[in-house]
């Protein structure tokens, strides 16, 4: 058994999440409960990011002081999520005592091991980004590279991170870890853009007090993605639980979209050197949804709610389009047209069909009572294979693969039943053979599915009149053929994924 620590960016309470967010969190929340499927220890973080320009001057503009208005928005990401079926085991925010703790703790160490330092920045800042551009990295007219705006000038005397002290030992980490930052294209990112020469880091601010206070100069508060990045370690109890912490770190996986690869793939791993721990083990790196082409984002208009999607399409269509059409790594479209023809395509035709069609022939011709499945079935052999690359798409970090890899196996069994047609024979062995095979199809198809889909799997399995929890088992063996023991109640219903006209 390992470990297996999966977080998501913490985001900006700057104003509502949308599918951007849900497509970061609903990754992450599947792949925390494949991993539970394959008997991993299991522990997902999301959260919200509340300090900073950004979040003050939204709660300005809505008339309100940044801890009511952090106190308003948070519970609008916490409760989206839950409307995704996503279950994090902690959500954290950065604006609680135990973060700000955390925060001071650990900058705290990086200032007694000397690589914190005062000194006067003068620089042009993105508020909407939070960062600082060199004025080579910005558009035509002086705009941020991210959000097309004009950056602001901005001077202040303040602490900095020596960034530069860690070049080498940066290079070094990277060449000995291949694997930390995935995927390949964004790990030579990462590598040349440190290669390049790195600047040491401004990482205070006097010019605003929404913040955690620096603990040895009042009137300082830490720079928000530097606090940011340190919610990975409040959520597993960095300087309060040692046992704790040392249980999930640095075992982590930080799942992130493109544009905040630096602060993840440089300077977070500096950052923990410097505070005497290790860099994270690993950081997965996601493309963007696009509409029309265009980063879909909160400070544009091109925004889809998440909740909107749920309404139309329900909770289980939408998170499996999130996690099948998107692969992680690259940019996708989002369209409603998108979601509903791999809606029609895969849900209603053919795993919907797929369902309705056994439990109305086992109706007919086993008075609705699934017998057991062939042990020579040719769809055993399928199964087998249609398991091991599951397991090989989910286990490296693409759901997209593993969910692929399970709808050849509800094809397979579709086809299977248009070639024997057990519609058609009479009641007897031969038929039984064919039904209780089909059975055993879906019930392997569910547990594949569990991750993804949680709801539809548990319904599943109470139709198919199997007691307790898809999610339960353990795989590989729960997959194995075999298992579904025949001489249960098998349920038609309602359609599990009526057909849309749309
Ligand atoms: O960056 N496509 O917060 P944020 C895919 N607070 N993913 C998207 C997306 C899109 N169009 N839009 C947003 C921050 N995301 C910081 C993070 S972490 C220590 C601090 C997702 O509210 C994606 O995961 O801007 C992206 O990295 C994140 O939301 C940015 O959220
Ligand atoms: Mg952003």
């Amino acid at each position: 058994m390992s470990r297996y620590y999966i977080t998501t960016p913490i985001y900006y309470v700057n104003d509502a999440p949308h599918v951007g967010h849900a497509y970061t969190t609903v990754n992450a929340d599947a792949l925390a409960r494949w991993h539970r499927l394959i008997g991993d220890e299991v522990f997902f973080v999301t959260g919200t990011d509340e300090h900073g320009q950004k979040v003050a001057r939204a709660a300005e503009e809505h008339g309100v002081g940044p801890a009511e208005w952090t106190d308003r928005l948070a519970p609008r990401f916490s409760s989206a999520w839950a409307d995704l079926g996503v279950e994090p085991d902690e959500f954290i925010r950065t604006s609680e005592a135990r973060h700000h703790r955390a925060v001071q703790h650990f900058l705290g160490r990086i200032y007694e091991n000397g690589y914190i330092a005062k000194d006067t920045y003068r620089g042009l800042y993105c508020v909407s980004c939070e960062q600082y551009y060199a004025e080579d990295e910005l558009l035509e007219g002086g705009r941020c590279p991210v959000h097309l705006r004009p950056v602001e000038h901005l001077e202040e005397e303040n602490y900095f991170f020596k960034l530069s002290a860690f070049e080498q030992r940066l290079i070094e980490w990277y060449e000995a870890n291949p694997e930390a930052v995935r995927p390949e294209s964004k790990r030579n990112e990462a590598l040349s853009f440190i290669k390049g020469g790195l600047r040491d880091i401004s990482i205070t601010r006097t010019s605003i007090d929404w913040g955690v206070g620096v603990p040895w100069d009042e009137g300082h508060v830490f720079y928000v993605w530097y606090d940011a990045l340190v919610n990975y370690l409040t959520a597993i109890g960095y300087g309060e639980d040692g046992d704790r912490f040392d249980r999930w770190w640095p075992a982590v996986h930080h799942l992130i979209g493109k544009e905040i690869i630096r602060f993840h793939g440089v300077w977070w791993p500096a950052m923990c050197m410097a505070a005497g721990i290790e860099p994270p083990a690993h950081i997965q790196v996601h493309g963007w949804l696009l509409v029309g082409g265009e980063k879909m984002s909160k400070s544009s208009v091109n925004q889809i709610a998440p909740g909107e999607l749920v309404a139309e399409y329900g909770v289980d269509p939408v998170r499996y389009h999130l996690l099948r059409d998107i692969p992680l790594g690259t940019d996708g479209e989002f369209s409603a047209e998108g979601i509903a023809a791999r809606y029609n395509a895969d849900l209603a035709n053919n795993l919907g069909n797929l369902v309705s069609r056994v439990a109305t022939v086992v109706a007919k011709q086993c008075g609705g009572i699934g017998p057991a499945p062939d042990p020579a079935s040719r769809l055993k052999a399928v199964a087998a294979d249609v398991v091991t690359e599951a397991t090989a798409g989910w286990g490296g970090g693409q759901p997209n693969q593993g969910l692929e890899a399970t709808w050849r196996l509800v094809r397979e069994t579709n086809a299977e039943l248009e070639v024997a047609e057990p519609w058609k024979g009479d009641p007897g062995p031969e038929v039984d053979a064919v039904l209780g095979s089909a059975l055993e199809a879906i019930r392997i198809v569910t547990v594949l599915i569990v991750a993804a889909m949680p709801a539809t799997a548990t319904e599943l399995w109470r139709r198919i009149g199997l007691g307790g929890s898809p999610a339960q088992g353990r795989l590989p063996e729960a997959a194995a053929w075999g298992g579904y023991p025949g001489g249960l109640p098998v349920e038609k219903g309602a359609p599990l994924f009526p057909r849309r006209r749309d």
